[in-house]
């Protein structure tokens, strides 16, 4: 048998393959398997017309009209298949490839941390650097190095959840204050965000775990003007630059003069005075406590509740639905 008949001989069965097989695919990846063995710059057909060169001048010319006309007949079987395909699916029962897809799951921070990570970057471009604490803490960084008196009822056991007489879980983010004076000399200048515990009764306002953002800054000759302009810029980055602060007195052991602050918030149609952190002048008892002179030393601290903000930007009505997991909840922020 000369060259030009066995590529000729090779060609038909090529050509009773394709047949066979073209039209019985059913899958774009089956399809292109196909593809691949007979049609492709590696297949089979290239192959052949790669052997043209081996015959003579007019075995050439006609094996190669006849290969031209194998590569059009395969190439028509698959796009016929092709366009069958498109068109049906693949022949899978149960399969209905008209229904839209499944949307894929894209993770994405939880709510807090997204309002943590911006009420981070704000007191950054303050200058604020940002800590961790422990949430496992000592009573007397909670409470005794913070100038809490013994009756105080914060230490009740109603409101705090004790490990044992010394250790608890840190019912705020404020113990803090003394565990970077303590470690690192003035000027400080910290946010420090953080899970707290309290033996709370739960309901749409209360959990017994929340998370705060503890800020502390101290310096050379700091004042309330100081206090107020920094959580005004802090409020007003947050909420919009019309939003108003307010001071109103009140009283924390661990800061003296110490407020309440109100922000004037309007949304949604309400509007009014809303109590959204508490904060004053770092109290003497409290540096002395860190092994400072509170003679040599000044500072502010305010404490920020994390939940309550994204309550009130969002409008959401139930603290729980923070630690629920209900991605029907999470998904929308
Ligand atoms: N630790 C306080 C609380 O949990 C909040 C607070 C008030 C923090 C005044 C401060 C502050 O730093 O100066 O209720």
């Amino acid at each position: 048998m000369s060259a030009g008949d066995s590529l000729r001989a090779m060609a038909e069965r090529v050509r009773l393959e394709a047949e066979r097989d073209f039209p019985a695919v059913s899958d774009r990846l089956a399809l292109d398997g196909l593809y691949a063995r007979d049609l492709a710059r590696k297949g089979r057909i290239a192959a052949m017309f790669d052997d043209l060169a081996g015959l003579e001048p007019d075995a050439r010319r006609s094996a190669g009209r006849l290969l031209n006309q194998l590569k059009q007949e395969v190439a028509a079987l698959h796009a016929a298949a092709a366009a069958r395909i498109a068109a049906t699916g693949p022949a899978r029962p149960g399969l209905d490839p008209t229904l839209p897809g499944r949307a894929h799951w894209v993770a994405r921070p939880h709510v807090l941390s997204q309002l943590i990570d911006e009420i981070v970057d704000i007191f950054k471009g303050l200058g604020f650097g940002v800590v961790d604490g422990p949430e496992i803490e000592l009573d007397r960084y909670n409470f005794e190095a913070l100038n809490f008196p013994a009756d105080h009822p914060a230490r009740d056991l109603q409101d705090t959840f004790y490990v044992n007489d010394a250790v608890l879980l840190r019912t705020q983010t404020s113990p803090m204050q003394v565990r970077i004076l303590e470690r690192q000399p003035p000027p400080v200048r910290v946010i420090v965000p953080g899970r707290v515990f309290r033996n709370e009764a739960l309901d749409a306002t209360h959990a017994a775990e929340f998370n705060q953002v503890e800020g502390l800054y101290v310096d050379d000759r700091v004042s309330m003007v100081d206090l107020k302009a920094t959580v005004t810029y802090f409020l007003r980055q947050l909420f919009g630059p019309r939003t108003e602060a307010r001071f109103k007195p009140h009283y924390f052991p661990f800061t003296e003069p110490s407020v309440d602050v109100d922000m004037w918030f309007e949304a949604g149609g309400r509007s009014g005075w809303i109590e959204i952190m508490g904060a004053g002048m770092v109290h003497p008892n409290v540096f002395a406590a860190a092994g400072l002179d509170p003679e040599a030393h000044t500072g502010f601290a305010f404490g920020l509740g994390v939940e309550r903000v994204a309550m009130l930007r969002h409008g959401i009505q139930d603290i729980r639905a923070f630690l629920e997991n209900d991605v029907r909840f999470l998904s929308q922020f």
